[in-house]
């Protein structure tokens, strides 16, 4: 493995682990990466830009300005120059201010302006480590997909002894170095990704939708860019924006919207991810006004069936053409989900079961099942969704090879 070529950026916090960052950046250099060193104020206290500088190979950058000569430290470019962010040491106060949008320095106007994947990792003592505040602003960063290297458990500067200390160089360069060696495995591959739910209008103020967050489907958008494929999400109305460069977006509403724009662009897509919830019926009459309570008597509304786009998209599937498809069952499970994947055309079909806890819907966890079109069948352990889009992407590649 190597970092040859790869432009690291690395941000140093104030903890006293940023003695450590010394050893850090020597390996990113001798790994063939180069580096750049973004500081908060107060790390210069804990390691002097000198050291890393000469290091890295680069100046120190801190502050926004050279008050000598006015030359201004693009955070934008910094960002744009960078193929990974390194932060660490990640202070408590650093994560929280990342947690919240915050960017009272250039260490953190470069990672809200960062489109490359981002490493945290965090540093302090047990105890603020441990603190819920602490523990849910990491979890923040975890979901909106920076990668965390996780704090180790050991002897702390404090004197104290427990889980807090910064994980050791070298296990920091390993995961960079993974991180590197496992992308691009999907490069120049079109990936077609359905997602989010659909909402089916009955009048201009209500709707016929369903729980679906999008999560799975952003997850996997996420996924696949990252190992390098270009992204088409079609997604139905969510709170979710994906964060690669490499995804497009299309937003729609309707199942009829939904069908047009997967339609549309299915045909140069090597591979394509029906992941969304669809209505599978639509109020036959749009009423153009908002429909007013009548004093007596029952209301229906007639439904009409929309059109399934998995199983449009599985009849003009072209050779060499992957397609993915999900399921989900209250009953009868995995004989649904196979006969799901003969119906459809579809290469494999992944099961959410509703009947365990914290999966499927708004859930950040789930617990699948891969069934292969011939049968096979492959369960998974239950995970963040972020996880799960690894294993089903790495199935995806699997597949391709
Ligand atoms: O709704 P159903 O259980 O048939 O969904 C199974 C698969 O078909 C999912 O992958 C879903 O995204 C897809 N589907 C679709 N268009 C529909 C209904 C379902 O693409 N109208």
């Amino acid at each position: 493995m190597s970092l040859q070529g790869k432009h690291i950026l690395v941000g140093v916090t104030g903890g006293i682990a940023a003695y450590k960052m010394a050893t850090v950046i020597r390996e990113f250099k001798k790994k063939g990466a180069e580096v750049k060193v973004v500081m908060t104020p107060m790390a210069k206290q804990f390691i002097t830009p000198l050291t890393l500088a000469t290091l890295s190979q680069n100046p120190i950058l801190v502050d926004f300005f050279d008050p000598e000569n006015g030359a201004w430290n693009s955070h934008v470019s910094l960002g744009i120059w960078a193929d990974a962010y390194l932060i660490a040491p990640a202070t408590a106060n650093t994560i929280g201010k990342m947690a919240n949008g915050i960017a009272d320095n250039l260490l953190l106007t470069s990672y809200l302006s960062a489109k490359c994947p981002v490493f945290v990792a965090p540093a302090m003592d047990l105890d603020m480590y441990a603190h819920p505040a602490v523990q849910k602003n990491i979890e923040t960063l975890r979901s909106r997909g920076n990668h965390i290297i996780d704090a180790e458990e050991g002897f702390l500067a404090s004197g104290l002894t427990g889980k807090g200390r910064m994980a050791e160089p070298s296990t920091i360069v390993d995961s960079m170095e993974l991180y590197f060696a496992s992308v691009n495995d999907l490069k120049g591959e079109k990936v077609l990704i359905t997602a989010g739910p659909t909402y089916e209008k009955i009048d201009p103020v209500r709707f016929i939708g369903n729980y679906s967050s999008g999560k799975m489907g952003y997850a996997l958008a996420e996924e696949c860019a990252s190992r390098g494929a270009d992204v088409i999400l079609v997604s139905g109305p969510v709170s979710l924006n994906p964060v690669h460069p490499n995804i497009k977006k299309i937003s729609v509403e309707s199942a009829g919207e939904m069908f047009d724009a997967a339609v549309e662009n299915s045909s140069d897509a090597d591979v394509e991810i029906l992941c969304a919830a669809v209505a599978d019926y639509t109020p036959a009459q749009r009423a153009d006004r908002k429909i007013k309570r009548e004093k007596t008597g029952e209301m229906s509304i007639d439904l009409i069936p929309t059109k399934d786009i998995a199983a449009h998209l599985g009849k003009i599937k072209k050779e060499g053409q992957l397609m993915v498809g999900f399921a989900l069952e209250t009953d009868n499970e995995e004989v649904n989900a196979v006969d799901k994947c003969a119906r459809k055309n579809l290469d494999f079909i992944v099961l959410n079961s509703l009947n365990n806890k914290n999966t499927c819907f708004q859930s950040d966890t789930n617990m699948i099942t891969i069934f292969d079109k011939d049968g096979s069948r492959y369960p998974y352990e239950f995970k963040p969704k972020r996880e799960v889009a690894k294993d089903i992407v790495d199935h995806i590649v699997e597949k391709l090879s």
